[in-house]
């Protein structure tokens, strides 16, 4: 190819002169990056154990189908169509009208939930510090579960873990976007993989293991309530990174010739292996060693050091979880930092620069907060929740549903299907068989679903029997 010719074609990747991902592979890892996260290797274990098991697990990959699968591909849609920032794109594909306020609601959920994420992934590095250390070494479970509680509700340490991993993600994000959050992506992403593999051969092969499995694969239905149901719908967004124009933004930095709905089923299956591999990394140690796996937000922060401290290796394989949890937040925190960067300095002029600067100050800021809720500050409750809690529920239970919502009814009854066709075909390049599947998903199945679970993460379906 002549200079001239690959000039042209740079120039065609990027009509609009932005940075964007280099290759297929840096948007896999990127993507799956952001998806796969705390939500994966913290939530999604501690959910199952509470939620009765192999059951929730089914109808969790349900949800991932029926919900996940067709509002990412909305986001990549839009994203990529609008070559733009999550609400620039809405501005730019549906001027004049009110649709950009979508975006503004992600923009707003990516300073809540990046502000108790990071939070949630200083205890992770904290605690990658203490396994180094010995720090749990010979303690009682009782011990291990007061070092939790002291840690998280003391003042220097956590806000301390909070202001490094904090600055970590902002100089990734600092870097742009194939210097930065692409060529670590490609770094960290294999290194999860490797970890995650270690640990899970570590815990199958523990005597008395097949327990554990059972409880992740084997389905008893009545253990499994409606609440269970929602929940595990709910999550599917969290843990995809849907609902707050994460993937609007990253689908902005696809090159034109990638096939969005491959993409979006490969990073989707990446994400859910994880999920299940963390399940099969957690739940056979958990059962060897005979202990309730329902132990809810202290799995792996109590449960697990209890585990480590009596498995052969522990300290070495303790290290590695949180290793891996610490990885995991990183990648999914530069892509909700990234929702925020791009809005400043396209939306608000800034450079990328200052607006990284900005961003990463403010939101560690808000995280402060979070992190002194836990202590000091505990008795400061806002409907009866703490400053942690709120950003979690109103991000979780309000702004990713409601932009999720908003994003399949975008797709289905503002974009339609000729205009959606083109984009998913490259101008007509690919087949899309699933086109019409996806459209009918996307305007009446999607919504309606997302719309149940809106209404009782609201706590407004409280009423029904089934539901108590
Ligand atoms: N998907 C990430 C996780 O599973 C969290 C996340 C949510 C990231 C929303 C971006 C946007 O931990």
């Amino acid at each position: 190819m002549s200079e001239m010719d690959q000039r042209k074609n740079a120039v065609a990747q990027s009509p609009t002169n932005r940075d964007s991902f280099g290759s297929k592979l840096g948007v896999i890892a990127a993507a799956a990056g952001s998806a796969i996260g705390l939500g994966n290797i913290w939530k999604f274990p501690y959910m199952t154990g509470e939620n009765g098991g192999a059951a929730f697990v089914l109808v969790y990959l349900v949800c991932i189908a029926i919900i996940g699968l067709p509002v990412m591909l909305s986001e990549f849609i839009i994203g990529r169509r609008g070559q733009k920032n999550a609400i620039g794109s809405f501005k730019k594909l549906a001027p004049g009208t009110p649709w950009f306020l979508t975006g503004w609601m992600g923009v707003v959920a990516a300073f809540m939930i990046l502000s108790f994420y990071a939070v949630v992934a200083g205890w992770c590095m904290e605690y990658v510090f203490k396994s180094v250390t010995g720090g749990f070494a010979g303690l009682s479970p009782e011990e291990i579960g007061n070092v939790f509680g002291t840690f998280t509700s003391g003042v220097v340490r956590p806000i301390f873990w909070l202001t490094v991993f904090m600055a970590l993600t902002g100089c990734i994000v600092y870097a742009g976007i194939k210097e930065g959050i692409e060529k670590y992506s490609k770094i960290l992403m294999p290194l999860l993989l490797v970890i995650i593999i270690v640990l899970g051969i570590r815990a199958v092969t523990l005597p008395g293991a097949g327990a554990g499995l059972e409880f992740l694969f084997k389905p008893d239905f009545s253990k499994l309530s409606a609440k269970g149901v929602l929940l595990a719908l709910g999550h599917a967004f969290f843990s995809l990174s849907l609902g707050m124009g994460t993937m609007i933004t990253y689908g902005s930095y696809i090159n034109k010739r990638e096939n969005l709905g491959a993409t979006t089923l490969q990073v989707t299956i990446a994400d859910t292996a994880i999920a299940l591999l963390a399940g099969i990394a957690i739940f056979p140690a958990v059962f060897a060693f005979n202990i309730d796996p329902a132990s809810s937000v202290g799995l792996a922060f109590i449960t697990l050091p209890n585990v480590f401290n009596q498995m052969p290796g522990g300290m070495f394989f303790g290290f590695l979880f949180f290793l891996l949890l610490s990885v995991a937040a990183l990648t999914s925190a530069i892509s909700i930092l990234e929702v925020v960067v791009a809005y400043f300095s396209e939306e608000l002029k800034m450079t990328r620069h200052k607006a990284t600067w900005i961003a990463t100050t403010v939101i560690t800021i808000i995280g402060v907060f979070c992190s002194l809720s836990l202590g000091p500050m505990s008795e400061v409750l806002f409907f009866g929740r703490n400053f942690f809690g709120v950003m979690e529920w109103t991000s979780s239970n309000l702004l990713l549903p409601l932009g999720g919502l908003f994003i399949t009814l975008f797709i289905g009854w503002y974009w339609g299907p000729k205009r959606t066709k083109e984009e998913l075909s490259n101008e007509g390049t690919l087949a899309v068989p699933y086109l019409s599947l996806f459209m009918f998903v996307c305007k009446y199945i999607a919504p309606l679903a997302i719309f149940i679970v809106f209404l009782h993460g609201m706590g407004w379906l409280s009423w029904l029997p089934f539901l108590k």
